[in-house]
């Protein structure tokens, strides 16, 4: 790479790979109690142009008329503000790459406020003021009064000037131009929006003569003796005080004493006050030690599992721009959903998400605002990365993440970036942060060699590979082989999925090294937009983007939790309860790292065909972490003859946590104890022909094709075998995955156009039987299928059995039968639920009954696919319908067709139908999470091979379908 020689211009800077000047050094970021400050936040002027040179200077004068701009409120992206649009590429750069050149197209917002001090605003005469800018994307250029105080790049990081010496009691303009490309551009090609703005608070600090500068408190915990010791290392001198430890000590000095840890289990903070000459600051001290032990994560002398999810920070309208009550939101549905780690990929988050973790409990991997991705599109030719020009703006990045947030107990590692290539740059990196903070890890994913960093991390590796990871037998170079791992991103989150969460987490559980992983990831990018309801990458015509590839997290833009979140939730919950239904008892295991079980109440309930007969308390002791015990159950309270039973038995908050309410359930176990009775109907009843019909019990037939018309008063559309589902974003898979992508391969092959040919309708003496072939055209593979319908006269039993043709090389997406009802609303089933689930992500679902509605029974995912399977279903009623299964059967029930759902591109384009589809699915193909990691494992793929199954059809009792129209 060469840089080019120019004639030097006025905006020179935002092409320069320097970081930037006349910033104050990065220091920690805290709320003084006494210190003034003044939110600069809120309604700001701005004038967006369309390239970086386009407007000179003069409206950073004082007195410059800005009346006719726009208003804007300030934390926020002018592109989601109705000026200029958002856009969405996951690793390619939107512009050339030609680093450290930016396009000449550069949007560049103006922004302007003028601002009084407040009267009471301390003297100006003592002591200075600095102004803070905790994030803007991605280069700014800033004047106050006219000054200029300097320019800065690394958007997701704080950047202070001294300001003092400039500032007047009324009047101060503050002029901040922002441009959205920049040098830094190429160090910040994260897989999400491009959203340039002032999108993080704008704060005036007062600093009292004698204030503190920056400080770090260091707060180790040694669990052999069961003391703390602290030290605050200040650069300016003062007082520590801990009250409640008895501690008041001068900064610098160490104190030992006995103290309760911090972990996120038990998230202990003691507070306390530092304080220098000039101010009072609040600590809150959590006392950990993070190490590296035994080739294991450590803390507090115990390895840690991570039950992960990767955060961005998200709101589909105000985009990374989050508010405090966003931010409390993701963590209290983190805690609820028993997540006890979380990465901020892929930049330093808002500080206050910090504050969050360290108060409710969460252990951090903090990540520097770092991706270099699309190089890879070059063999990684001129990364910065490796490039010593650019060294001092990845240190100065490195050095802004660990000054800001290294006071906070919840970060336990740092993390380099992400998908950056290597180089040395990394290794420079890896290398201050090691001198500035050895009291925790150094996380980064992009290096096989682990050069730098204390832990083995990958992304999206397959069961196989993490079972041989976790056996040691993975190779590698020496280091790497002596280290833990850790799946910093699995189980793409995308549509429909992630299937195989339980089978990572029994892996995780079994091996020491494997540590656990992080989701990826939490919430879809999502932006609100009445055109689609949520739109995503394509959406705002952009030439380059990635489509609904931003949309990929456990909660849908609304942070509703998706049917992912609940499968998440179950499968990393902190107390396995196992029992196999009939011994009389239930084993508990303990599976917290650091909290014994004191805080939860267990209760017991035992149901008869779904429906709770009795319930009560269970005494668990206060297990200690990694304890089991065998505890006993109640005798049955009613004979098991009485139909299927089940045991359920919940672990609850017993008060109320921080986190959550009392009686919040975390963890569950259900097991069977008498089984279910199959549906059994008698072939009295005789097939009679008609006019056109034929009459079988409750039934009528079309007596040419065989056709199901009616069951009693209720007609019935359209029945036949379906094998297709509207595939998901999992079944698509990612274009460059090279392991088989089945939802490609199901469409070329064309089982979304199966024909089905009738071969025979025959009437006989106790049955009425439909021979048909089922198949696509242009291929020879089929599906013989015969119906073969029989009835009491009361009831209707329709048997199936499919036999494939020819040499299936593919699994099925579905194999079931759908029918059009002509109305139905309310539906309530006996089986699994109350969300959706699919082979391999149902073991939230929890055995039944339960009531919803057509409309309720759908999952929206952004992007409309396959969803809302209830699994497990013995019965179900629906439109005037009762449909006994089996076996046991998934239950489907829409108000568009598939093809509908399979031809929709966002929610809007699902308008209901004149009539409600019904899928009855004897079985489904797994989720996988290929859409980035690997598909379902074998076990969970729907082999095409003979199968049989039934449904027994009668009129329900409830509701009737008059009643639903
Ligand atoms: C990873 C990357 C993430 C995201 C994910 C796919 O490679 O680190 O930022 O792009 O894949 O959604």
């Amino acid at each position: 790479m060469t840089f080019r020689t120019r004639t030097r211009t006025r905006t020179d800077y935002v092409e320069d790979v320097a970081p930037g000047d006349g910033a104050l050094p990065p220091r920690a970021w805290y709320a003084s109690s006494d210190a003034r400050s003044l939110s600069l936040n809120g309604s700001w002027r701005l004038r967006v142009s369309g390239t970086a040179d386009a407007e000179d200077d003069s409206f950073a004068a004082q007195g410059y008329d800005a009346g006719d701009w726009a208003e804007v409120p300030v934390p926020g992206h002018w592109v989601l503000q109705g000026h200029g649009s958002p856009a969405y590429t996951n690793h390619l750069y939107p512009f050339p790459v030609d680093p450290p050149r930016v396009p000449t197209e550069n949007p560049t917002g103006d922004h302007l406020r003028v601002f009084d001090l407040p009267a009471d605003w301390p003297d100006l005469a003592e002591g200075g003021a600095v102004l803070r800018f905790d994030g803007v994307e991605s280069c700014a250029r800033v004047w106050l009064n006219g000054t200029e105080l300097g320019t800065f790049k690394g958007s997701r990081l704080p950047h202070e000037f001294a300001v003092g010496h400039l500032l007047k009691p009324a009047g101060n303009v503050l002029a901040v131009r922002v441009h959205q490309w920049s040098s830094g551009s190429y160090l910040e090609d994260q897989d999400q929006w491009w959203l340039p703005g002032i999108f993080r608070d704008v704060t005036l600090l007062h600093r009292p003569a004698g204030s503190a500068l920056d400080f770090f408190v260091l707060a180790a915990y040694d669990h052999v003796s069961g003391e703390g010791t602290l030290r605050v290392d200040s650069d300016v001198a003062g007082r520590v005080t801990v009250p409640e430890l008895g501690i008041d000590t001068a900064t610098g000095e160490p104190v030992t004493v006995p103290v309760e840890p911090w972990s996120a289990e038990v998230p202990r903070l003691y507070d306390g006050v530092l304080a220098t000459e000039g101010e009072r600051i609040p600590l809150r001290v959590g006392f950990r030690t993070v190490e590296l032990s035994d080739g294991l994560i450590k803390v507090n002398g115990r390895a840690v599992l991570f039950k992960g999810v990767n955060r961005h920070e998200w709101h589909p309208r105000h985009g990374r721009a989050l508010d405090p009550a966003t931010m409390r939101e993701d963590v209290l549905l983190m805690k609820r959903h028993n997540v006890n780690a979380v990465r901020t990929s892929h930049y330093p988050p808002h500080p206050a998400f910090l504050d969050l973790c360290d108060e409710l409990g969460l252990w951090v991997i903090d990540e520097c605002d770092l991706e270099t991705h699309g190089f890879t599109e070059q063999a990684w030719r001129d990364n910065p990365v490796d490039d010593d020009r650019w060294t001092p703006a990845l240190l100065d990045r490195a050095a802004r993440m660990v000054e800001r947030d290294k006071n906070h107990p919840s970060v336990v590692m740092w993390s380099l970036g992400n998908e950056a290539g290597t180089g040395r740059g990394l290794t420079a990196m890896a290398e201050w942060i090691r001198g500035r903070d050895s009291s925790r890890l150094v996380h980064y994913e992009g290096d096989p060699d682990c050069r730098d960093t204390d832990v083995y991390s990958r992304m999206y590796a397959g069961h196989a590979e993490v079972e041989r990871i976790g056996r040691g037998l993975d190779g590698g170079n020496l280091k790497r082989r002596r280290l833990p791992f850790i799946l910093c991103e699995y189980a793409h989150a995308m549509g429909n999925g992630p299937g195989g969460l339980a089978d990572y987490q029994r892996l995780f559980e079994t091996y020491d090294r494997l540590q656990g992983a992080f989701v990826w990831e939490w919430i879809d990018h999502g932006i609100e937009d009445q055109r689609f309801g949520y739109a995503y990458g394509g959406d705002f015509g952009e030439e380059l983007h990635d489509g609904n590839f931003v949309c990929d997290g456990l909660l849908f833009p609304d942070r509703r939790p998706s049917p992912g979140l609940v499968e998440y939730k179950k499968v990393i919950e902190p107390v396995a309860v196992e029992g196999d239904g009939t011994g009389g008892s239930v084993r508990v295991t303990n599976k917290y790292d650091f909290a014994d079980l004191s805080a939860l109440a267990f209760t017991w309930s035992y149901e008869v065909n779904g429906e709770p007969v009795e319930s009560g308390a269970l005494t668990v002791p206060a297990l200690a972490p990694g304890e089991s015990a065998e505890v006993k159950l109640p005798e049955p309270p009613v004979a098991t003859a009485a139909g299927e039973a089940h045991w359920t038995v919940r672990a609850e908050l017993a008060a109320d946590a921080p986190w959550a309410p009392r009686g919040h359930v975390v963890a569950w176990g259900q097991f069977a104890v008498s089984p279910r009775r199959a549906p059994s109907v008698a072939s009295t009843a005789r097939p009679v022909p008609g006019d056109g019909l034929i009459t079988l019990g409750p039934a009528s037939f079309d007596t040419r094709t065989g056709a199901l018309r009616a069951v009693g008063p209720v007609a019935v559309d359209g029945l036949r075998l379906d094998v297709w589902r509207a595939t998901t974003d999992n079944d698509d898979g990612a274009a460059w995955q090279t392991d088989t992508r089945y939802g490609p391969l199901w469409r070329r092959l064309g089982l979304h156009r199966m024909r089905h040919r009738l071969d025979a309708v025959e009437p006989g003496e106790d049955a009425l039987t439909v021979r048909t072939r089922v198949a696509p055209a242009a291929c020879e593979i089929g599906l013989s299928t015969v119906y073969r319908w029989t009835s009491d006269g009361e009831r209707l039993r329709l048997a199936v059995s499919v036999r494939p043709e020819g040499d299936w090389t593919v699994p099925l997406p579905r194999l079931g039968i759908r029918f059009a009802l002509p109305a139905a609303d309310r539906v309530q089933w006996y089986g699994g639920g109350p969300g959706e689930a699919y082979p391999d992500s149902r073991t939230a679902s929890l055995i039944g009954r339960w009531q919803s509605t057509v409309d309720e029974l759908q999952t929206p995912y952004v992007r409309p696919q396959e969803n809302g399977a209830r699994a497990d279903v013995r019965w179900a009623e629906l439109g005037g319908l009762r449909i006994e299964g089996d076996p046991e059967f998934f239950l489907t029930a829409r108000r568009w067709t598939t093809e509908h759902l399979d031809a929709a591109a966002h929610r809007t384009d699902l308008a209901p139908g004149g009539a409600v589809w019904v899928n009855l699915d004897h079985r489904q193909h797994g989720l996988g999470s290929q859409s980035c990691g690997p598909g379902p494992l074998p076990r969970y793929h729907l082999r095409a091979e003979p199968a049989a199954f039934s449904f027994v059809f009668s009129q329900a009792g409830w509701p009737s379908p008059a009643s639903e129209r």
